[in-house]
């Protein structure tokens, strides 16, 4: 049996229901998961929910509910926007699920023996009405407070586990080393690395001041520390401890997909665990930017959250995935404005992509009563087509391996534009005009095979796009189950005789 490309997305917190910020990740995750599907290999795509600790609690208390009312009422939220936003999970798991617990457990387990958890005090800045410790950052940022804003912080101590963060220092510089790809896009390998030469304490991995969470083994007036219960979900997912064999299949990841703001605790927390526990580390760590709106931070005080249910509803679900897959490159910050993404629909959907495949089909539905005619002598105009196909693919294929999305979208739309081109130098309909059908012929069977080949680099981003070409130009054999990335870099596959059938516009302009 081979090994399971394994991807996941972080899991997200249930005190908050599902924005732009969430939709992101998670719709990057399921393009590199539909990709490497169609790639052949055998993936296991994996999301969920963080549903412990204090935040949760607090918001629970906050609206007079149970946190595990909380978390059930929220999480159907997520559940159903992956189903809107077609996202190809494989699982989705939720933090207080028993098979969770089992696996944090074992890992607590492991990691005490290997003799690397302490139990020590904790020394911290508490913030008494939140019930929250507090960076030194946080502290100096109260202090600029005027004096009667500013909440009551005492300095406490209480009892804590810790893990023994300080001995993996050198072995996570020493790892970071000899894998430098564990870490991208690069300048964010360099910010860990510096962190970690900055040096580390130890880690303090349970809390006595809330009980909402997975109690410390042995000890249960302690519940373990939300980083640890959160990150262990990428183990219980594959069966860790329980099924060895699936687990062993499955494990490592090979791409775990984040945000910027949580990139330390994969990259250094995340990986000193499992070295504590003797299990492999995951191949690599992918950080994306953040999104503001209309030129602002995204806030619920601001009022301008996302709703990505509405945009979906409103424009599309593929419009959205290509939107925020093409407006900023993957991995930098970028901004949502509607006066871009309405640019992009009619601009680049509707005039780009949706344009070539309406004319072209209905070019073969006029003038070849709707069946793909067959090609003959290929022009030189007609080669380059062909050459700029076949590069193009090869192209995408490696920026969606990067994970460049922005990049894989661009060229895809580069190849657009030129088929686009060739349309307009062509002039099919003065070629039919002239009774030139034998060119004629051989012009629409290119286009026909262009958008063949178009139509499989899109389908990652745009499944339901990719599936409605698919049922035109080839309505009486469009599995979408046998589709194959490989076949976007063969040339001559497209049959003369096929029945097309043009249907409806893929994307309508927005006035
Ligand atoms: N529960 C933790 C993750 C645990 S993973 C073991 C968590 N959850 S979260 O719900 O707060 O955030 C999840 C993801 O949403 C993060 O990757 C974060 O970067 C992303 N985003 C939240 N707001 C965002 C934007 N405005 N823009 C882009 N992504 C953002 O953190």
């Amino acid at each position: 049996m081979s090994k399971k490309y394994y991807i996941t997305t972080p899991i997200y917190y249930v005190n908050d229901v599902p924005h732009i910020g969430h939709a992101y990740t998670t719709i990057a995750a399921d393009i590199m998961a539909r990709y490497q599907r169609l790639k052949g290999n055998d993936v296991f795509f994996l999301t969920g929910t963080d549903e412990h600790g204090q935040k949760i609690e607090n918001t629970a208390a906050e609206n007079g509910e149970t946190p595990i009312e909380l978390a059930d009422r929220v999480v159907v939220r997520f559940q159903e926007l992956w189903k809107v936003l077609n996202i190809s999970n494989s699982d989705f798991i939720r933090t207080t699920e028993a098979r969770h617990k089992t696996t944090v457990n074992e890992l607590y387990k492991q990691i005490l023996d290997k003799g690397d958890i302490y139990l020590g005090e904790y020394e911290g800045w508490y913030n008494v009405r939140e019930e929250s410790f507090i960076t030194e950052t946080q502290l100096e940022e109260i202090n600029k407070l005027p004096e009667d804003k500013r909440p009551r912080i005492d300095k406490i101590k209480e009892q804590s586990y810790f893990f023994k963060l300080s001995e993996y220092q050198d072995k996570l510089l020493e790892f970071y080393k000899e894998n430098p790809d564990f870490i991208s896009p690069k300048n964010r390998l360099n910010e860990v690395v510096s962190f970690v030469e900055g040096g580390l304490r130890d880690l303090s991995i349970s809390r006595t001041t809330f009980s909402w969470g997975i109690p410390v083994p042995d000890n249960p007036e302690h519940v373990l520390y939300v980083w640890f219960d959160a990150l262990t979900n990428y183990l219980t997912a594959c069966g860790y401890p329980e099924n060895i064999a699936e687990y062993e299949n499955t494990w490592p990841a090979d791409l775990h997909l984040v945000g910027k703001d949580i990139l330390r605790f994969h990259t250094v927390y995340w990986p000193a665990f499992l070295m504590a526990a003797g299990l492999p580390l995951p191949k690599k760590v992918f950080a994306h930017g953040w999104w503001t709106v209309e030129g602002e931070k995204m806030s619920k005080s601001l009022g301008n959250v996302v709703d990505p249910y509405q945009v979906a509803e409103q424009y599309g679900v593929d419009v959205f995935r290509y939107f925020l897959m093409r407006e900023i490159p993957f991995g930098q910050d970028g901004d949502y404005s509607n006066g871009s993404l309405i640019n992009r629909i009619n601009g680049e959907l509707a005039n780009g992509l949706g344009n070539l495949v309406s004319r072209s089909l209905g070019m073969i539905e006029k003038y070849f009563d709707g069946k793909i005619p067959e090609a003959s002598d290929f022009l030189e105009i007609d080669k380059e087509i062909e050459k700029n196909a076949l590069l193009t693919a090869e192209k995408v294929e490696k920026e969606i391996e990067n994970i460049e999305y922005s990049k894989a979208l661009t060229s895809i739309w580069g190849f657009i534009g030129d088929v686009n081109k060739y349309v307009d130098d062509m002039q099919p309909w003065t070629l039919s005009k002239n009774g030139e059908t034998e060119r004629l012929s051989t012009v629409l069977w290119v286009l026909a095979e262009s958008i063949r080949v178009i139509n499989i680099l899109i389908n990652p981003f745009m499944p339901e796009t990719s599936e409605l070409i698919s049922e035109k130009i080839n309505p009486e054999n469009n599995d979408s189950e046998t589709v194959n990335f490989n076949d976007s870099k063969k040339w001559g596959i497209v049959k003369h005789g096929t029945t097309i059938n043009k249907g409806e516009n893929l994307f309508n302009r927005i006035q």
